[in-house]
């Protein structure tokens, strides 16, 4: 499944190195959905909002491992550009139509870095009144000073630039099927 040779062909030699597997994330991923699972009564209405377009080959793989009845939405900021910079300041591109007023959202991330674009989403979700609003990332660089930490987090990220699993450089290797550096 990750040749060498099949790393080469898909990302045209630009990938250095294979940090988690597809088995590793598949692995990983059933594991996230028995543990949110574990957190919600099954009555309760859960709301998975994933922030396009990072997550949504995890957002895919994660409410299909959770056990509940699960609404699923997505929200598009707009932050990073094509840079490998955070400018921080994070817009809403796209805004879910579905009200959160009692709901139970679980906002999904593809990676946190510096915590911005959670700093600044949080507040717009809380602003609107869920009963409940946990954060769940698939990757997490554990940098300092982090507004929000996320109640879930897939792995632990190397302090390096990634890609792979919906995440991009520059728009390229969304559609790897395994987390590489570059
Ligand atoms: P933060 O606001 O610094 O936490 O950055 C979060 C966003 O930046 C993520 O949703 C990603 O879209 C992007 N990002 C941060 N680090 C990486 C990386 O290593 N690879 C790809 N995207 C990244
Ligand atoms: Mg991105």
């Amino acid at each position: 499944m990750t040749s060498p040779t099949d790393v080469a062909r898909r990302t045209a030699g630009r990938v250095r190195r294979i940090i988690f597997t597809r088995e590793q994330i598949a692995g990983r991923v059933r594991e996230l959905g028995n543990e949110i699972s574990a957190c919600y009564d099954p009555r309760e209405e859960l709301l998975v909002l994933g922030l396009l377009k990072g997550s949504f080959m995890f957002v895919a793989d994660l409410v299909r491992c959770i056990h509940h009845p699960v609404q699923v939405d997505f929200i598009v900021t707009s932050s990073y550009g094509t840079g490998m910079v955070s400018s921080g300041n994070v817009q809403l591109l796209y805004d879910p139509g579905v009200s959160l007023r009692g709901r139970h959202v679980i906002l999904v991330d593809d990676i946190i870095d510096s915590g911005r674009t959670m700093a600044s989403l949080v507040p717009i979700i809380r602003a609107r009144g869920p009963a409940s609003l946990e954060l769940c990332t698939f990757l997490h660089k554990r940098r300092d000073g982090i507004a929000h930490e996320p109640r879930w987090v897939g792995f632990d990220a190397p302090p390096e630039f990634v890609v792979g699993y919906g995440l991009d450089y520059s728009e390229n290797f969304r559609h790897l099927p395994y987390i590489a550096s570059i």
